[in-house]
């Protein structure tokens, strides 16, 4: 038996999950899937359990899915336990993402002030349950998905005794985008990637075994091929720059490279659209309308509006290497273990790593390249920080995670969104 529960059942995301391990069941034999929720999200995990429900009973598959509040039954021999949750849903996010645009510093759910703020509420609860597992399945992997994905994971490899790893769609769409350019299958593509969540660049490319990284860095530079998550502005690195770097970076990159533009970008589309987390809600409901369909068997082609398209592709295939032992390489947020000797050996960093039963080894890398180094180092610090004040709710040590950022503009901005952020999300920070 295989036993797999997943925290934040609720979530719109549901569907592209169940639909990962179906298409993977004769690899990964799930017999028991445990959907499971809070009391505040029920309604949304009976409507998206129902539809997970119908999917496997047309897959024809012998697995059950259990929709439940009682998170301590589902833990119970858990063998992987996978989270998807948000702390204070949407409206949390909205406020995380409007507070710093007021005063034209980054609004974004994970990069900058709102992935502290979303840090702070959600560690804690993370930590909790980790307390529970070591309780209730000591041995099962905690598969994370849970934003800040990289900083979340280092708080548990911190805290926690839970094996774990931090996931995340971002080197996976990157690798589809070069397949797209050279109209090869995404399994023809490897790229070695360094650094942190939603802050990685790579730097060795291959398609079909051929290496192509200069010919793709300026296919880049000509504007092919710039990774584009759906949760991202559209609006590419000037091609010098690129020729310069010489790196292919993630999308989220232009948030540094570009932050002037990036933040008019933001506050005009918020002005039109609303912010990002509003235009989630907005799609997030017309999903739950979709699923409610008894007649729908299938995850909707309307998920892929969300920038988490394609995340079980990386989350099952990353479960699958380690319950089947392959020691294939993948993508992952783990701790850094000497792989980059610029960074603590106790940081996570998301990098290639052999997966196989004992986790994940990750691949040599050696220095970081000085032209990327510090950025990498001076976030490290601001996540550090963050984790700090996550565990302790200490304000000297929130506002000095803040301060240290590379985006923020000023300290005294920095105090300001620090001190709204504390009273809007009252309810959801008991540690401070
Ligand atoms: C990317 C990131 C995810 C993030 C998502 C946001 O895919 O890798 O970590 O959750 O974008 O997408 P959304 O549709 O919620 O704005
Ligand atoms: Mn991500």
């Amino acid at each position: 038996t295989l036993k797999i529960v997943t925290l934040g059942g609720g979530s719109g995301y549901t569907p592209e999950l169940i639909d990962g391990f179906i298409r993977r069941y004769d690899e990964l034999p799930v017999s028991q899937f445990w959907l499971v929720d809070i009391a505040a999200g029920e309604e949304k995990l009976k409507i998206v359990g129902a539809l997970a429900q119908r999917m496997v009973k047309k897959a024809g598959i012998p697995m059950t899915v259990h929709l439940t509040t009682d998170r301590e039954a589902a833990l119970r021999n858990a063998d992987f336990v996978t989270t998807q949750l948000r702390v204070g849903q949407q409206e949390a996010r909205i406020h995380d993402e409007a507070i710093p645009l007021k005063y034209g510093v980054l609004g974004q759910e994970t990069t900058g002030a709102g992935g502290f703020m979303k840090a702070q509420r959600t560690i804690p609860v993370l930590l909790d349950l980790c307390r529970d597992m070591e309780r209730l399945c000591p041995d099962a992997w905690l598969i994370n998905f849970t934003n800040p994905a990289g900083i979340v994971t280092e708080a548990i490899e911190k805290y926690s005794r839970i094996k774990t790893l931090g996931i995340c769609s971002g080197a996976n769409s990157m690798m589809m985008d070069i397949a797209k350019v050279y109209d090869v299958r995404r399994e023809d593509v490897y790229a070695r990637v360094m650094g942190l969540n939603h802050l990685i660049f790579a730097d060795q490319i291959a398609v079909k075994g051929h290496d192509v990284t200069a010919e793709f860095i300026e296919k880049l530079a000509q504007g092919n091929g710039q990774n584009q998550l759906k949760n991202i502005p559209d609006s590419g690195l000037p091609p010098a720059f690129i020729r310069a770097l010489g790196l292919y970076p993630l999308s989220y990159l232009k948030y540094f490279y570009l932050r002037r533009e990036m933040v008019a970008h933001s506050v005009k589309d918020s002005q039109t659209y609303g912010t990002r987390g509003e235009q989630t809600r907005e799609i997030e409901r017309q999903l739950f309308e979709l699923y409610k369909n008894p007649q729908l068997e299938s995850k909707p082609k309307e998920l892929e509006s969300r920038g988490g398209a394609y995340y079980s592709d990386t989350a099952c295939s990353i479960i699958s290497a380690i319950y089947n032992n392959r020691q294939e390489i993948h993508v992952v947020n783990t701790l850094n273990r000497g792989a980059t000797p610029d960074l603590d050996e106790n940081s996570v960093v998301e990098t290639n790593a052999v997966i196989d039963r004992r986790g994940a080894h990750p691949l040599a890398y050696g220095r970081l390249p000085v032209k990327i180094r510090g950025l990498i180092q001076s976030v490290k610090a601001f996540e550090e920080l963050t984790i700090e004040a996550a565990v302790t709710g200490d304000y000297s040590t929130a506002l000095m995670a803040l301060s240290v950022h590379p985006l923020m503009p000023s300290v005294d901005i920095a105090e300001k969104i620090l001190n709204e952020y504390l009273v809007v999300n009252r309810p959801f920070l008991p540690q401070y």
